[in-house]
């Protein structure tokens, strides 16, 4: 499609989208999750980067905790990291907690604690993208700009019979022009409207089996107007996925366990985890080397990544003497594991 074509279709449905959206999710939307309601940026902030790759459902509890913690900017800026990074645990891509952080230390010593009020500046900030600079302004500031994460653009993609492939930097940027174009123009419903799309997306317009009979938008739909929605988005360059074994040996004596805290950068950065092992030959020597020759072997795990798959054989020693395994690392009582930033299929493990 050329971007005459492109610039026709959008103009011919711009008009009508933005009205239809607005109605939708004003009847069918969601209106009461936490974060909404709300203008305070720190906690529109918040929420998004929480939701960036989590479930609602799961972070609603964390979010709310994590608020009790860090009531405001300045107290997340001014707690210590493995503070942060123990609220977070569980939640996973922990360098969205590290950025969390960075970020509130910059909005207090480069906007004197207040987050600035548009997308331009916050998307200078550690972990802020264009797409969640653009949600955070237009939820609580009512800026004109556009959100594009992967729900909108197979929204947006499938609205538009966008034909580019999206693996494409330039065709990212030429759909992101597309969704400037169909911004509503007052800014008073630019909360609602951002809401919408994410909404539409996370709804009816879903990846596999779009429910387009009940889409408020559907009249205006190029890809259902073609007959297969769901070829859009297109992307050819698709995420190549690994797989990793890990050995990961559970040291007790006397009710302590040992844990080892991972270095900054990388899977479970900064988390506090069992040493991990890759091969079985090195867990042994190590725990051969503390006085058990054949740790007890407990059912494997298997742990989700965005790039790999990561197969986790636990072994369990129990010490009979005190001892100093090799490394840095602390002895934990169970009691005080909940201090230490573990993630979450160890919290499961040691259950
Ligand atoms: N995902 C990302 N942002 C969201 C929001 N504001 N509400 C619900 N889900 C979301």
């Amino acid at each position: 499609m050329t971007d005459d074509d492109l610039h026709a279709r959008v103009r011919a449905l711009r008009d009508d989208f933005s009205p239809l959206l607005l109605a939708w999710q004003r009847r069918e939307g969601r209106h009461d999750l936490p974060w909404q309601n709300t203008r305070d940026p720190y906690r529109v902030w918040l929420s998004e980067i929480m939701l960036q790759q989590t479930q609602v459902t799961t972070v609603l509890g964390y979010y709310r905790r994590f608020l009790e913690r860090f009531p405001d900017v300045a107290a997340l800026a001014a707690a210590p990291a493995d503070e942060v990074m123990a609220a977070w645990a569980g939640l996973g891509y922990y360098s969205r907690a590290r950025n969390l952080h960075k970020c509130a230390q910059a909005v207090v010593e480069r906007h004197g604690g207040a987050f600035p009020r548009g997308a331009a500046e916050l998307a200078e900030l550690p972990g802020i993208g264009r797409s969640t600079a653009a949600a955070i302004s237009s939820f609580c500031f009512g800026e004109r700009v556009a959100i594009l994460d992967g729900n909108v653009k197979r929204v947006l993609g499938r609205l538009l019979a966008f034909d580019g492939d999206l693996s494409s930097s330039a065709q990212e940027k030429r759909l992101w022009r597309q969704a400037e174009e169909l911004l509503p123009s007052s800014p008073d419903d630019m909360p609602a409207y951002t809401q919408g799309l994410m909404d539409l997306g996370a709804s009816l317009c879903a990846t596999r089996s779009p429910q387009c009979l009940l889409c408020p938008v559907s009249a205006l739909c190029a890809g259902l107007a073609e007959g297969e929605p769901t070829r859009y988005p297109i992307k050819t360059k698709k995420l190549k996925r690994g797989s990793r074994e890990s050995w990961w040996l559970w040291l007790e004596h006397e009710g302590r366990i040992w844990l080892q805290q991972r270095p900054p950068e990388g899977v479970w950065g900064g988390l506090w985890t069992l040493p991990l092992f890759d091969d079985e030959a090195a867990l042994t020597a190590q725990s051969a080397a503390l006085g058990v020759a054949s740790p007890e072997p407990l059912p494997q795990v298997k742990h989700v990544l965005t790039h790999f798959d990561w197969l986790l054989h636990p072994r369990r020693a129990l010490l009979s003497q005190a001892a100093r395994p090799a490394g840095e690392g602390v002895w934990v009582t169970r009691e005080r594991l909940g201090e230490y930033a573990l993630p979450a299929p160890l919290k499961k493990l040691l259950d």
